[in-house]
């Protein structure tokens, strides 16, 4: 890999230390981010079929050129054959809307299997679920739906594939394009929804719009359970204990994933967890610009980033409330550094898609940076954790930036 790129790269930092809390995981957030939650949300994912713990890989070769002392990157390449840890989340959160209207009209409590047994078929029939997308959460909500029987529309933005829209319309969904970007089409989503009496299955949250993305991130930290839980008895810890883990680096897009995962650390690990470090991209930069300015703050995207999982311009509500207290620096990264570090997982046959290597991009930047590194407190005795939330999931594009660092 070459390595003068993160040498010369220009990494963002804010440093948010004074804001945060040290203390045991705050009661008030209990309520949409707990240990109880996230053990729920395995013990429904886990009976599903196709689930399987994903690996986690222990990188040894840049952890010795970088002076670290491990490296772990969770690969979600594999995640019930979608191609990212977004399986987790919306397809979860249609589950759980289902099993509440279902309650409401009859009360029975449902179970995956009586869906998938067509139990409660008129009802679901009846339910149309809708989301916006840049991609991975469109298509795990499609998939949900199809899977446990409702109907599904999807609204995409102008620069979101050919090759990801397929993949949710080949999953039985309507497929909309808008003309705006991301944060555009969200809204659109909202508006046609509340026309129709649709449902918003979401990924982000804003005022008055909770339940649904809590539900969501509880799916997502089924990841760090397998990590570090051991909850199921098929399921080991992947790192019992904590295994000295001292970083850990998340890439954000509205910011759910990295809040689902700070809370799971903070409310599990105490005053023991890990350094907790946010990557954006700096065409994308809303949580970086959100702890700059200490409140939820909105960015215009002008020009879409490369990693397209993470081209959001708004924070989530819920993931704000965390992750302005939980992390402990935010980062921006450019586009740059996405293809070599793709390039170096293919290498040791790691299938890395392009917003799945932001974590490990923003790690190996700061480390080839001596100033931040020191500020980071990175060294020999570091134990970091990335996630590498996608595998290929635009085969064309993947292709196309791996035969170029070749
Ligand atoms: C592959 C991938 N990684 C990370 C993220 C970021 O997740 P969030 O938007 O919850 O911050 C996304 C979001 O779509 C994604 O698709």
């Amino acid at each position: 890999m070459n390595k003068q790129i993160f040498e010369d790269a220009s990494v963002g930092h804010h440093a948010n230390r004074k804001n945060i809390a040290t203390a045991k995981y705050p009661a008030a957030l209990q309520q949409n981010f707990s240990l109880s939650a996230t053990a729920e949300a395995m013990r429904e994912i886990s009976t599903w079929q196709g689930y399987q713990q994903t690996p986690l890989a222990k990188l040894t070769d840049p952890a010795a050129e970088y002076g670290l002392g491990a490296i772990y990157y969770k690969d979600e390449s594999s995640r019930f054959g979608l191609g990212s840890f977004k399986a987790l989340g919306g397809a979860y959160a249609v589950l759980c809307l289902l099993r509440q209207k279902i309650r409401t009209q009859t009360s029975a409590r449902v179970s995956v299997r009586d869906l998938e047994a067509g139990k409660f078929s008129e009802i679901a029939a009846r339910v149309t679920v809708v989301t916006a997308t840049d991609g991975n959460h469109g298509r795990s909500v499609a998939w949900g739906a199809r899977r446990f029987g409702c109907q599904c529309r999807i609204y995409i933005h102008a620069g979101v594939s050919e090759c990801r829209a397929a993949a949710m319309g080949e999953l039985g969904a309507v497929v909309m394009r808008i003309a705006g970007n991301y944060d555009e089409s969200v809204r659109q989503a909202a508006r046609d929804a509340a026309d129709n009496d649709w449902h918003v299955v979401s990924d982000t949250s804003y005022p008055g719009y909770t339940d649904l993305p809590a539900a969501v991130m509880a799916g997502y930290s089924v990841m760090m359970d397998e990590i570090l839980g051991g909850n199921m008895p098929q399921n080991m810890p992947q790192l019992p204990g904590n295994a000295g883990l001292t970083h850990v680096f998340v890439q954000g897009g509205v910011g759910g994933l990295a809040a689902s995962v700070a809370a799971y650390l903070w409310e599990k690990l105490g005053d023991a967890r890990p350094r907790f470090i946010v990557v954006e991209p700096v065409l994308a930069d809303c949580l970086f610009q959100s702890a700059v300015n200490n409140r939820a703050t909105e960015v215009h995207i002008t020009r879409e980033t490369i990693m397209a999982g993470l081209s959001c311009g708004e924070v989530s509500q819920l993931a704000w409330e965390v992750l302005s207290i939980a992390t402990d620096d935010f980062l921006t990264i450019s586009d740059e550094l996405v293809a070599p570090v793709m390039g170096m997982l293919a290498d040791d046959n790691i299938e890395a898609g392009e917003s799945a290597v932001a974590g490990l991009a923003g790690c190996l930047a700061v480390c080839a940076n001596p100033q931040l590194k020191a500020m980071l407190d990175l060294n020999e005795r570091s134990r970091v954790l990335v996630l590498g939330t996608e595998g290929a999931t635009d085969r064309e594009i993947y292709d196309a930036i791996i035969k170029r660092e070749t």
